[in-house]
């Protein structure tokens, strides 16, 4: 089956052209325009500006996702969108387009949740990843703890109850004078550092849930940054960064072994932009190994937002019969 995604809910205009046959997904385009150098001036994503950047940015990239897949739109057997969850005005650009596009070439549209995409991405270079298993999505504006019970039945059983994961990285990236999105330049950073330099509390939350609260861990590390700056002496970003991404990493497996343990599953799959983190990845790869865990992490061009992965999420809802009509709608928080 040959699907067109398109998916826009954030920073990232994409478009992607993917062949999907079972397990067997052939990505034949993957285009992806990032706005990064312009929110990149204000620190974060300005909502309104990311519309506007979408708007114009998406049919150049859905015609180049076609130019490089060798496809036009006649062969095409259905367009998927990313509806939710995400920025409303980000997500109504790509709803809309995808919508016109469906219907003016008379395919079927299909909805397609971008955190299930985040997932499905995992099923692009390891055939063998099949549901039920445990899922983390960590990225810049979600932390969850997914229970995927089918491709397309998901349950979320732990989540972050203030900032996402990425987030907390950002923030503090921002507040050291690194630019937006800085969760990348601290996994540098932090490979320079001393993960022992300073000591931060847990994000994960201490009681039998399986949430994460990253906002008194920010706090903490601001505070840090504030009071050696309010004394005159040096920060040193490599060991705030390896610090920080010492914590992240521990509190983020505490709640994933318990997960674990209460599901019984034996498959983990991590995605999301936070899961281009090396340090977070050599991390989940050791806890894997010593309890016996087949651990799957897209490599680090599906790890961010693409549409490919919309795609092969949307072959799985598309076989389950969820196909929208032209009152589609975006949904910032489903
Ligand atoms: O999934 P994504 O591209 O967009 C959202 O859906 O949010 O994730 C973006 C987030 C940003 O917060 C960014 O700083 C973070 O992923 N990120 C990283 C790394 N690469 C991207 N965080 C830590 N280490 C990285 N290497
Ligand atoms: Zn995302």
């Amino acid at each position: 089956m040959l699907i067109l995604a398109i998916e826009s809910s954030c920073d990232e205009t994409a478009a992607a052209v993917a062949d999907i046959d079972g397990s067997k997904v052939n990505i034949k385009s993957s285009i992806i325009a990032s706005q990064i150098d312009i929110h990149a001036l204000y620190g974060g994503v300005v909502p309104e500006i990311a519309s506007r950047a979408h708007a114009e940015a998406l049919s150049r990239i859905t015609y180049e996702a076609l130019d490089v897949a060798k496809v036009t739109l006649k062969e095409i057997d259905a367009v998927a969108v990313s509806y939710a969850p995400g920025l409303i005005g980000a997500l109504l650009t790509g709803v809309n387009f995808a919508k016109g596009l469906a219907f003016a070439n008379n395919k079927p549209l299909i909805p397609v949740n971008h955190i299930k995409g985040h997932i499905a991405a995992s099923y692009i270079e390891n055939d063998k990843i099949k549901p039920p298993f445990l899922a983390l999505a960590a990225s810049g504006g979600h932390t969850s703890i997914i229970n995927v019970k089918n491709y397309t039945e998901f349950e979320t059983i732990g989540r972050t109850r203030d900032d996402a994961v990425g987030e907390c990285f950002d923030k503090i990236a921002r507040v050291m004078g690194i630019p937006y999105p800085g969760g990348a330049q601290m996994d540098k950073l932090a490979s320079e550092g001393n993960k022992n330099a300073i000591k931060f509390p847990s994000a994960a939350v201490n009681d039998d849930t399986l949430d994460y609260s990253f906002s008194g861990l920010k706090t903490a590390a601001i505070n840090h940054l504030h009071n050696l700056e309010q004394k005159n002496e040096p920060i040193c970003k490599e060991d705030v960064s390896a610090s920080l991404t010492k914590t992240i990493v521990e509190s983020v497996i505490s709640k994933l072994e318990k997960a674990i343990d209460r599901l019984g599953y034996n498959t983990l799959v991590v995605a999301g932009g936070v899961a281009a983190n090396s340090h977070l990845r050599a991390g989940l790869k050791e806890f894997a190994e010593q309890n016996n865990i087949t651990l799957a992490i897209p490599s680090l061009k599906y790890c961010g937002d693409n549409a490919a992965m919309i795609a092969v999420q949307a072959y799985y809802e598309f076989l389950e019969g969820n196909v929208a009509s032209t009152d589609l709608n975006a949904v910032a928080r489903p």
